[in-house]
Formats: structure tokens, C-alpha cells, sequence
């Protein structure tokens, strides 16, 4: 089992299409407490147990809605199948009439029902283009209609310090708070017009992210600044992976040069890549053969959220409920 640093917040996620907790450990990292996890895969669903031993956990988000029993959480996450949007499809894409990224309504309707302060929302750029767009319309009314206000970015998990070009879109909702989720998801004094921050002189201030960009680059890092997951742009050099098989970015496909020939990146490797601590994805007991289990630890880290990114979006949530309290 991981060790958790900081449980300084009460703040709990219940997290849904958990994967092997990408998502999961990057909150926890900013404070949050896992407190539930829903996940098909039994591979994925042998690590969640490995790292999360003693919380409730579902496997199918079908079966959910009608034996309900989700813990008390102010936070939810979705990071919902890709593989009907993602433009690494060799089909046309179904968007969300297919059966995977389709798993959205599941959790759209258990939504509806528990209405949480916060959701995070995850997916592949596709999601954006899908269906020219309309798929993306979809998703964003739907959380509306429940009541969320939403907001959303493409982060880049090379700007969070690991070394991988993965562009993703994040959605943040917040329930009846259209405010919060720009609160969350954006900077505002990097605004030219926010007159708090640059006063009457109209001077563009500089945004937290560049900030802290800037100051953990290739200087040592004299310079101190604000406590924030350290983004090292310089280092993070693009380490493009991409696979036919599929939609994820399946590391088992890509080679890199090794004394003038190729080879793969390891599990471990790729295990770096995604931000998790060396040995996450190694499954308890004897789950298959030794071969077996590298096929799936590179399909389950392809699948996953950078949990670096997930700590930056986790820190912004936390700061963001503690200075709206609910009255
Ligand atoms: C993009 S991955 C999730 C990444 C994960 N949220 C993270 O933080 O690393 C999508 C996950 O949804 C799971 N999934 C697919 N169908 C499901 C279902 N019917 N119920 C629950 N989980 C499902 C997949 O097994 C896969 O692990």
C-alpha cells in the first residue's frame, strides 16, 4: 500500500472508471482522500486493491445506479473511456452513441442523483472534434442540465514534468457555481484586465503556471516560489508514443534508441513517464505469467492519467473548496 503524505482537508473523491488511479493518487498527493473506486478491468481493479485495501469499490458503472451505495464524497472523477472518440480509431468514430465513451450517460445519471460540489471529468482531445463537435455539446449540456457549471482545458503533461507529450481535455464541473470551475481550471491574474492583481498601471502580471515554469527550469531553481507541482518544460522533451492496437498510448509499441539499435521502454519506465512511483502496476499473488503482465501494466499505464497533472487540478480543487465554504 502507498503511503499517504497529506490527508490535511477532509475533502474525499469517489472516483469512477478508476483505471489503476492515476487520477486517484495525484488527489491524494494534493490531500484529497479516495474514498470509493468503480473500475471493470480486473487487472486494474488488482492494483486499486493492492494501493486502496480498505475502501468500497465497484466494477461495472452499469450495475451501479441500481444498487447504489457510493460514500459520501465532495469530489467526483470520470475518467471515461476514450476509444469511441480518440482519432487513433481505425473505424469511424462512434462518439457517444458508442458503447464505451457511451459510459458517460451511466455516470451522468449517478450525477443527477448525488449532485457532489466538484466533478473532474477526463478525456482525449477527440472528445472536442468528435461528430464536429456536437458530441463535446453534449457532454458539456448534459452537466449543465444537472445543474453543474463547467469548464474546461487541454493540459499537456509535459508542462507538469514528466517526460511525454499526452494532451488531454479536462473538464471541472461545479455544482450551481459557473465561478469555482474557472477558479479551478484558470489563472486570472495572468489577465491583462484583472485590475486586483495589475493595478491601475493595467501591467500584465504573470500567471502562477508560467511562474512556476519559469523558476523550475535549468537556473537550480534560485529563485523560490509558491509550493506547486514543479513543471519542468525544458526537460520534458516530447517522447511521441502512439499504437495501432489501441486508443490509449500503448508503450509496448514504441522503441527508443539504445546503444545503435532499439528497444522498448519498460514497465517502469513507463511507469515514470505517467508520474507513478517505480513498482505501481506490479499486481499482488500470481496473476498471470511474467509476459502476460507486462502486456497489461503497458495497456493499463497507456490508459492512465498523469498524476502529475491530476495533483496540479487535485491542489486547485482543495484551494478552491476551502475558500468557498458551504455556508
Ligand atoms: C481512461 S481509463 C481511466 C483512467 C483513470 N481514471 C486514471 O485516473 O488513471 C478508463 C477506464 O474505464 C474502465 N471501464 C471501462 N468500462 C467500464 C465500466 N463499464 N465500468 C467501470 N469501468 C469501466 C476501463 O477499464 C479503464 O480502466
Amino acid at each position: 500500500m502507498h503511503s499517504i503524505k497529506k490527508r490535511l482537508y477532509g475533502y474525499k473523491v469517489a472516483s469512477f472508471f478508476a483505471g489503476i488511479g492515476g487520477i486517484d493518487l495525484g488527489f491524494e498527493n494534493a490531500g484529497i482522500e479516495t474514498v470509493y473506486q468503480c473500475e471493470i478491468e480486473k487487472y486494474c481493479q488488482n492494483i486499486l486493491n493492492h494501493h486502496w485495501p480498505n475502501i468500497k469499490r465497484d466494477t461495472d458503472i452499469r450495475e451501479v445506479f441500481e444498487n447504489d451505495n457510493i460514500p459520501k464524497a465532495q469530489i467526483w472523477s470520470a475518467g471515461f473511456p476514450c476509444q469511441d472518440v480518440s482519432l487513433a480509431s481505425a473505424r469511424p468514430r462512434a462518439g457517444l452513441r458508442g458503447e464505451r465513451t457511451g459510459l458517460f450517460y451511466e455516470f451522468a445519471e449517478l450525477l443527477s442523483r448525488h449532485r457532489p460540489r466538484t466533478i473532474l471529468l477526463e478525456n482525449v482531445p477527440g472528445l472536442l472534434n468528435s461528430h464536429e463537435g456536437r458530441d463535446f455539446g453534449i457532454v458539456l449540456q448534459t452537466l449543465a442540465d444537472i445543474g453543474y457549471g463547467v469548464g474546461w482545458r487541454v493540459l499537456n503533461s509535459r508542462y507538469f514534468g514528466v517526460p511525454q507529450s499526452r494532451q488531454r481535455v479536462y473538464i471541472v464541473g461545479c455544482y450551481n457555481d459557473p465561478r469555482r470551475t474557472s477558479e479551478i481550471l484558470f489563472e486570472p491574474e495572468c489577465g491583462a484586465r484583472h485590475l486586483e492583481k495589475s493595478g491601475r498601471s493595467g501591467k500584465k502580471t504573470v500567471s502562477p503556471f508560467i511562474e512556476c515554469a519559469e523558476n523550475s527550469g535549468s537556473n537550480g531553481g534560485t529563485k523560490r516560489v509558491k509550493k506547486e507541482v514543479p513543471i519542468i518544460p525544458k526537460l520534458a522533451f516530447c517522447l511521441a508514443a502512439t499504437s495501432g492496437r489501441h486508443t490509449g498510448t500503448d508503450w509496448s509499441r514504441t522503441y527508443i534508441p539504445y546503444k545503435s539499435k532499439v528497444r522498448r521502454l519498460t514497465p517502469e519506465e513507463c511507469e515514470r513517464l505517467q508520474g507513478f512511483p517505480t513498482g505501481w502496476t506490479i499486481p499482488d499473488g500470481l496473476f498471470a505469467s511474467d509476459d502476460d503482465i507486462d502486456g497489461l501494466r503497458y495497456k493499463a499505464l497507456g490508459n492512465a492519467v498523469s498524476v502529475p497533472v491530476a495533483e496540479w487540478i487535485g491542489e486547485r480543487i482543495v484551494r478552491s473548496l476551502t475558500i468557498n465554504p458551504i455556508d
